[in-house]
């Protein structure tokens, strides 16, 4: 334990729709137990705020902010109010990630206008704020959560989805780059299939609404013939997060029990 102590995370999407523990909470959640002060970020502030409360719960410590990562304004208060608050900012975790199906054809413009300012520029956006302070202090870690989907196609077309994700495979590379002589890394958690409540909320018109069908389908599309857990999600980020990774820098890590790897006929 304690692999986060002293420094201060901000953790963006880190409520659950709908309840439950999803990615973003679960790794609030694993920072502030590793010793991390947090901010917890939403668009929701009651989302954020119910993260706060499991937090401090457990006697971490974390402030819920509101913010719309998708708008500058937003992000530099947010940044400002961590730095306000904890005087730094050590971990800057963007979680934000909204999805939508179909192809070229099938998305409206408005459609992949959303998903690209929600997925990738608000990563341009936390960077653009954070970074100046993690430069000040010659060292930051930035974990960035994407998806398999950013680096291979899937069955089923995710167009806007799939090209935001690679967005931040390579905005992830450049920031790393950049910012290596500076003590500042940057890496990509691959996300494969997680079973989280955002999961549920998206499917539950698959399958004729049976959720025990819709969850197996997605535990026999893994090579580990079960689907990850959000704690999964949580470690891997945790590593990126802590000295622990302190010479990796720029790559992309799959949690995806191997999937990434499979060829399917
Ligand atoms: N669960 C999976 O199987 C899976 C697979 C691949 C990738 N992912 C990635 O995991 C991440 C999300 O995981 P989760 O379980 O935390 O999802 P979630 O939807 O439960 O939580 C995301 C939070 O982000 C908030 N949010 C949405 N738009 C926002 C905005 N503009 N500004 C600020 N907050 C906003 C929501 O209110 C929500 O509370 C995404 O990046 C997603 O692409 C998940």
């Amino acid at each position: 334990m304690g692999k986060l102590r002293g420094k201060v995370a901000l953790v963006t999407g880190a409520g659950t729709r709908g309840g439950g523990i999803g990615n973003g909470k679960a790794c609030a959640l694993v920072y502030a137990r590793e010793g991390a002060r947090v901010l917890v970020a939403d668009i929701d502030e009651e989302l954020a705020r119910s993260t706060a409360d499991l937090i401090r719960s457990e006697g971490g410590e974390c402030i819920p902010y509101r913010a719309d990562v998708a708008q500058a304004r937003d992000c530099e208060a947010m940044v400002e109010a961590c730095i306000g608050h904890y005087g730094r900012l050590d971990v800057l975790h963007n979680n934000v990630g909204i999805t939508n199906s179909g192809g070229p054809v099938e998305y409206g413009e408005d459609q992949w206008d959303r998903m690209m300012a929600v997925n990738a520029k608000s990563m341009f956006l936390t960077a653009k704020f954070a970074l100046p302070h993690m430069e000040r202090q010659r060292a930051g870690s930035i974990v960035n959560i994407g998806s398999i989907n950013g680096a291979r196609a899937i069955p089923f077309p995710k167009f806007a989805y799939a090209a935001s994700k690679g967005a931040m495979i390579a905005m992830s590379r450049e920031i790393a780059i950049q910012y290596a002589p500076l003590g500042i890394r940057s890496n990509v958690v691959l996300v494969g299939l997680i079973k989280s409540p955002i999961v549920e909320q998206n499917n539950t018109g698959l399958y004729g609404g049976d959720l025990g069908e819709m969850w197996k389908k997605r535990d026999a599309m893994s090579p580990t013939g079960r689907q990850g857990e959000v704690w999964d999600v949580a470690s891997a980020s945790l590593f990126f997060a802590s000295d622990d990774s302190r010479y990796v820098n720029g790559t992309v890590l799959p949690v995806d029990g191997g999937l990434i790897n499979m060829v399917k006929f």
